[in-house]
């Protein structure tokens, strides 16, 4: 079923919850690929209804990203849903989120901030106000939703420890199940960004995943120290690749690690024909 307003999907959550159904909410952009399918799969398993969100929120880009450019593929992904056995998939519009003017407008004032020592390392370095954005957003799904479940990807580690935190800190009535990350034969982590490469530039891309497997090798071999570690992964790396981060972080805090163990994720980005790429690895 493909709702569009909230009041709909109220009605119908209502309704489940009065016959104590259990709800799985998979929200998403859109696009969706493998790693979505895995996460919907993963609700439906375990959950008597599964809701999909697929809304493009505009409040979680940056100046300058690709909110315009983001593929939105609202019949495939619906069909994909239907197929996956999805109850609903929720398509809001930005006016149904956030009202008329939806952002920073009188309609739309109030946003969940996390800790800025969550937010101002990694992605959110660059991203300046992304998690903001994701938070809010996520907040309200669930509030619109009210699910038991809530299925993230490991492939966005950051954005899910984030999620975590907020859950944990705004004692939100449910549990977010963590979703290891789908990968291309090749290693290449599945992403709705993939889109804009190249088959030459996913070649390229093979890099970031090749560098996180060899460092986990290493790793796994004794060394732990983190910069040699790093030295490791600058070989895998050329004139194709333009590094934004490789950093070594506690898997429950973010805090950076000297000495790399077993609650350690190494975490990636770098640009590949100006597409920027994310990826990581737990060390454990
Ligand atoms: O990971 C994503 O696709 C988005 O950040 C999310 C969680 C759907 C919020 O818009």
């Amino acid at each position: 079923m493909l709702l569009h307003s909230i009041i709909e999907v109220r009605e119908q959550i209502k309704e489940w919850k009065k016959q104590g159904l259990t709800i799985g909410l998979v929200p998403t952009m859109g696009a969706l690929h493998n790693g979505h399918k895995s996460l919907i799969e993963k609700s439906v398993e375990k959950c008597d209804k599964t809701v999909v969100s697929v809304f493009v929120n505009p409040i979680q880009f940056c100046p300058g990203e690709d909110l315009d450019k983001y593929p939105r593929t609202l019949d495939a992904d619906n069909e994909l849903c239907d197929k996956a056995g999805v109850d609903i998939v929720f398509a809001p519009t930005p006016k149904e989120m956030y009202g008329e003017g939806h952002i920073l407008s009188n309609d739309f004032l109030t946003y969940v901030v996390p800790p800025y020592f969550y937010t101002d390392k990694l992605c959110g370095k660059s991203r300046v106000g992304h998690f903001d954005g994701v938070c809010t957003v996520v907040n309200k799904l669930f509030n619109i939703v009210q699910p038991d479940y809530a299925f993230f990807g490991k492939k966005d580690m950051q954005q899910l420890i984030i999620l975590k935190k907020m859950v944990n800190d705004l004692n939100i009535p449910l549990e977010i199940i963590p979703c290891p990350i789908v990968r291309e034969d090749n290693g290449l982590a599945l992403s709705s960004r993939n889109k804009y490469l190249t088959e030459k530039g996913k070649e390229n891309a093979l890099a970031l995943s090749k560098l996180l497997f060899n460092i986990k090798v290493c790793y796994n071999k004794g060394i732990t120290d983190t910069s040699a570690l790093s030295e490791t992964a600058y070989s895998f790396l050329n004139e194709n690749h333009s590094l934004e981060y490789l950093e070594f972080r506690d898997k429950d805090t973010l805090e950076e690690k000297k000495i790399a163990d077993n609650n350690t994720v190494v975490f990636i980005a770098a640009r590949v024909e100006n597409v920027r790429l994310i990826d990581n690895i737990e060390l454990n």
